[in-house]
Order: structure tokens, then sequence, then C-alpha cells
């Protein structure tokens, strides 16, 4: 809590143990969504800003997915207890990208423009190489280059939806995670200025 609230992001490594994101890679769906597409028109452009496919959460999916929401529901009370952001609620999805695939630099939410405060994404791939790349490249408020982060297995990161570009370079192999966002009820709560 002291990292996102000086920093504004922070890394946990091991906030699932090895077996728990085995459990949770078995509940990965066979069915899945190109991500952020609203119209066929938008396919292609869409391609050239991401290419991971996605599918949302949800309890029914199994039991190691209801014990991840309960956890991320626990971590909702503690930053509000202790950030007082006013998170209302979570969303979150498997995102699957395949080899070549990547997101370009983006933020996740603009001021004004979305409910999204807090971003989470915590990765499935145990023992993750670093020669098979897929990085979360972070950037600052100002564009600077922060840090790289690998996706390794059990590795959550945690930053401001509004105050951090970032984007997922390409993979040479399948790298699977869970993409979240805490969310505040109406445009104007909850907002920590981003260190500059
Ligand atoms: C996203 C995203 C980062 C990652 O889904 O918006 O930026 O490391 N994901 O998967
Ligand atoms: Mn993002």
């Amino acid at each position: 809590m002291d990292a996102i609230y000086t920093r504004g992001w922070v890394v946990v490594d091991d906030f699932l143990t090895a077996h728990e994101v085995e459990h949770l890679s078995q509940c990965l769906p066979h069915e899945w969504q190109a991500a952020g597409i609203g119209r066929a028109a938008l396919h292609h452009a869409n391609r050239q800003i991401r290419r991971d496919q996605i599918h949302w959460l949800d309890p029914t999916l199994g039991s190691p997915v209801a014990d991840y929401l309960s956890r991320l529901e626990a971590l909702r009370l503690v930053v509000n207890q202790s950030l007082m952001l006013g998170l209302f609620d979570y969303e979150a999805h498997f995102a699957r990208y395949d080899s070549g695939d990547f997101y370009a630099r983006h933020r996740d939410a603009f001021a004004g423009q979305s409910n999204r405060r807090l971003t989470s994404v915590c990765y499935l791939n145990n023992d993750w190489q670093p020669a098979a790349g897929g990085v979360l490249r972070m950037y600052d408020d100002s564009e600077q280059f922060l840090i790289d982060i690998e996706p390794q297995g059990g590795r959550l990161v945690l930053f401001l939806s509004e105050g951090f570009p970032h984007e997922v370079l390409p993979a040479n192999q399948v790298r699977y995670s869970i993409a979240g966002w805490f969310r505040v009820n109406g445009h104007q709560h909850g907002r920590l200025d981003p260190p500059r």
C-alpha cells in the first residue's frame, strides 16, 4: 500500500504460489474473444494496437477463479481502508497472447473518461524464461521509461490506471495473465495524483 501511495505502482512476487497458478491455469477457457473490438470494421485497426484474446472471469469458471476473485475483493477492501480510493468493484479477464502477439503502449484510463482507478495484472506462466520476451514495459506519467517486468507466474502488478502508460512486448511463446481493474462508482471519485 505504501508503494502505491508514494510511487503509484508495485510488483508483488509470489502473490500466488506455483500450485495456485497451476490450478488457475486449469480453468483457462477453450473459447476466447479478440480483445477490444467494437465492430468488425475496427478489427484491422485494432490488430495494430493489440492482439491478445480475452475471456471475462466469473466464479462459475471454477473454484480457483472464485478464490482469486475473493482475494482481489479482500485487496479492494485493504486498498480502500489505507488509501481511501473508494473502489467500488472489480472486473477482470484472462488474457492469452500467442507467440508474436503484443499490446502497444496505452493507458488503461483517462481522467474523466473512465471508472478504472487501479489496474492489476497477475501472471500465470510458471518458469517463464527471459528469452521468451513478453515483458510489461512501464512508463511514468511523462512517458519516460520506468521498468520492464517479466510475466513470471504468481507475480502481481498493481498500478494507478491513469498514471502509467505501458505496453506488452511480443513474446515467443504463449503468455497467460489475468488483467483486472478496480473501479469507482462515477467518474469523479477516488484519484491519487501520480508522482511527477
Ligand atoms: C492490459 C495490459 C499488461 C500485461 O490488459 O491492459 O496492459 O502485462 N496488460 O498483460
Ligand atoms: Mn493495459
